[in-house]
């Protein structure tokens, strides 16, 4: 049985004090739903507070991006025991705007996985295609490559330590969400490449989230698909309402 996952990712919005009343506000709004895992990913310099305000509120904390290093010169880096060290227990590793415009490769990801499980981080990887490659006919040959290469030499027990994320690059920060049809296409691929490299019992454990344009409106959508298993959420993430909300919408769809 797989329980929904909720994560919002806040990228680079909100200083201390904004992230502080953020998080307030969810806090209220969600401390009666324990049906659903919900993650916050503020920037790192918000982690410390939010890591005391969610003290023993059942919402996780975590980060954005991370070091592959425990530490070393690497000017302007965060290393994962320090996000540890502030109370994160997810990482969001491979995010198509780290991607795009930080150079990321299917390689550094894969040294930051492994790092993160290294140190007991549980790593959302995020995959997804661009439009060209949509329209092109090529998105699951994208989504296979990303997927063979950032997951490059894990064994089948690391497998199961983690999150993936869907995120098709074009309906990311677009209004353009994939359409429920769409998202289940790929996810169900994605299950059958896990399915492929491990087997079938891992592969059905572990929670594919869908990220790009998810709002109120089209999480029920989504959610009701059988391999879809959580967002990742951006934009609507950034309002109490609105995030609180897409939990309340996941919710009572299923626990897989
Ligand atoms: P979005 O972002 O919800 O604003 O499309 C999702 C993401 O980038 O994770």
């Amino acid at each position: 049985m797989r329980k929904p996952m909720i994560a919002g990712n806040w990228k680079m919005y909100k200083t201390t004090q904004e992230a502080m009343n953020l998080v307030n506000t969810i806090k209220a709004g969600v401390h009666a739903i324990s049906d659903c895992d919900i993650v916050v990913c503020p920037p790192f310099t918000a982690l410390s507070n939010v890591s005391h305000l969610l003290n023993g509120s059942g919402i996780y904390l975590g980060a954005q991006n991370m070091h592959f290093e425990r530490e070393g010169a690497f000017t302007g880096e965060i290393s994962p025991v320090m996000i540890k060290d502030l109370g994160c227990r997810y990482v969001i590793l491979g995010h198509s705007e780290r991607r795009q415009y930080f150079g990321e490769t299917d390689e550094l990801i894969n040294k930051k996985v492994k790092a993160a499980l290294a140190y007991s981080l549980i790593p959302i990887v995020c995959v997804g295609e661009t439009l060209a490659e949509r329209e092109s006919g090529s998105a699951k040959e994208t989504v296979r490559k990303q997927f063979e290469g950032t997951f490059k030499d894990l064994t089948s027990d690391q497998f199961e330590k983690f999150v993936i994320a869907y995120e098709p690059v074009w309906a990311i920060g677009t209004g353009k969400t994939a359409s429920p049809e769409q998202a289940q296409e790929m996810h169900e691929f994605i299950r059958d490449l896990i399915s492929k490299r491990t087997n079938k019992d891992i592969s059905s454990k572990i929670r594919i989230l869908y990220g790009g344009s998810v709002k109120p409106e089209n999480i029920s959508g989504i959610m009701a698909q059988p391999d879809v298993d959580g967002g990742l959420v951006g934009g609507a993430c950034l309002k109490g309402e609105s995030f609180i909300q897409i939990i309340q919408g996941t919710s009572p769809v299923k626990t897989k």
